[in-house]
């Protein structure tokens, strides 16, 4: 067993405590690898407790204390790693978000045992576009307009565009092996117990609140555990190259309503949403399954999703 740890070597995972990176940890330890999780505050026990009761974090979890607004602080814990996820982004958006991920890779060029970098971008760097054909699925050749995004004040997705694209240029320059994950709303349950702000989202609408999902429109969902899986085989299988999108399914907020007052009758979910003038799109993630990657489907995420939120108290009648 030890063997085959000693196998899967050591790798870094950023902003460990979040939502993803933790889902992600734990499938990390679960295939045997020595894990280096960074966190701005690994004394506070409240936000990494979920990460020490994982199996195999007493015996191959370290986390190291590193903010991505202090230059040089993750040459420590990528140092001797051999891969390195970075899921971490700053609450602050577009100049924090570039300048974080850049730093992160500064560590990661001074790494000699380094072999590849997957940095989780989003979907929202493929399809924030007005010049595009709706009967064309989006694959990763798109790129989100920076323009549409400064005009009708998308921040999160065009911070997210500028760090994926400033990414790309420092390693190219570098010759840093890049791989990015472009997940789309992230959907499943919460390790941390405080919630982020798309698990909070999501809480809202199961409560019945219409505000965020109203904005909605149509969305493309995929499951957490997904998510940390298309991370690791991106890392590990060496044909994987360049950008893969991550989703499942994309729906109109109405008919995801519709799926989850019929699953769910005892939830108070709203009904119908107002309908916004949208164009309709749709995900080509025929990248990732040619390397053998099937998605769950929307059923289960719910389901996982709200298994977790009623186990930890936030949804009481399901
Ligand atoms: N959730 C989704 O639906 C979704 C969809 C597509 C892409 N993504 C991407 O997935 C990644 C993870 O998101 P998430 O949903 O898991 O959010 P999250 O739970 O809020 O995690 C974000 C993490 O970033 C860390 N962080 C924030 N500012 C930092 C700083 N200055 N220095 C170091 N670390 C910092 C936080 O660490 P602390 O514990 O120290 O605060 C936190 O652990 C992000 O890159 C996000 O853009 C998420």
């Amino acid at each position: 067993m030890e063997m085959e740890h000693q196998k899967k070597g050591k790798v870094c995972v950023t902003g460990a405590s979040g939502y993803l990176a933790s889902w992600l940890i734990k499938r990390l330890l679960l295939a045997g690898y020595h894990v280096t999780g960074t966190v701005r505050d690994p004394g506070n026990y409240e936000k990494v407790a979920h990460l020490w009761e994982l199996e195999g974090a007493k015996e191959r979890l370290k986390l190291v204390k590193a903010d991505l607004m202090v230059e040089n602080s993750f040459d420590d814990a990528i140092m001797g790693c051999d891969g390195v996820f970075h899921t971490a982004s700053p609450a602050e958006i577009l100049d924090p978000a570039i300048k974080g991920t850049l730093n992160v890779l500064r560590s990661c060029k001074k790494n000699p045992s380094l072999k590849r970098v997957v940095l989780t971008s989003s979907s929202s760097t493929v399809r924030v576009r007005d010049d595009f054909d709706p009967q064309i699925p989006f694959d990763e050749s798109s790129w989100t307009s920076e323009e549409l995004c400064q005009r009708l004040q998308i921040w999160y997705a065009l911070s997210k565009t500028l760090a994926e694209k400033a990414a790309w240029e420092y390693c190219k320059q570098n010759q840093i092996d890049l791989v990015t994950v472009l997940p789309s709303f992230v959907i499943g349950p919460s390790l941390p117990r405080e919630l982020c702000a798309t698990a909070s989202d999501v809480l809202g609408l199961l409560k019945g609140e219409t505000e965020k999902f109203r904005w909605h429109g149509r969305m493309g969902y995929v499951h957490i555990d997904d998510v940390a899986l298309c991370h690791i085989l991106v890392y590990e299988d060496a044909n994987a190259e360049g950008r893969f999108l991550c989703s499942s399914k994309v729906i109109d907020n109405n008919e995801l309503a519709s799926f989850l007052s019929s699953r769910y009758p005892s939830l108070p979910i709203p009904k119908r949403f107002e309908h916004l003038d949208r164009p309709n799109y749709e995900f080509n993630t025929s990248k990732v399954k040619n390397l053998g990657f099937k998605f769950k489907g929307i059923e289960e995420m719910f389901d996982d999703c709200i298994a977790s939120l009623k186990e930890q108290g936030h949804l009481l009648f399901v």
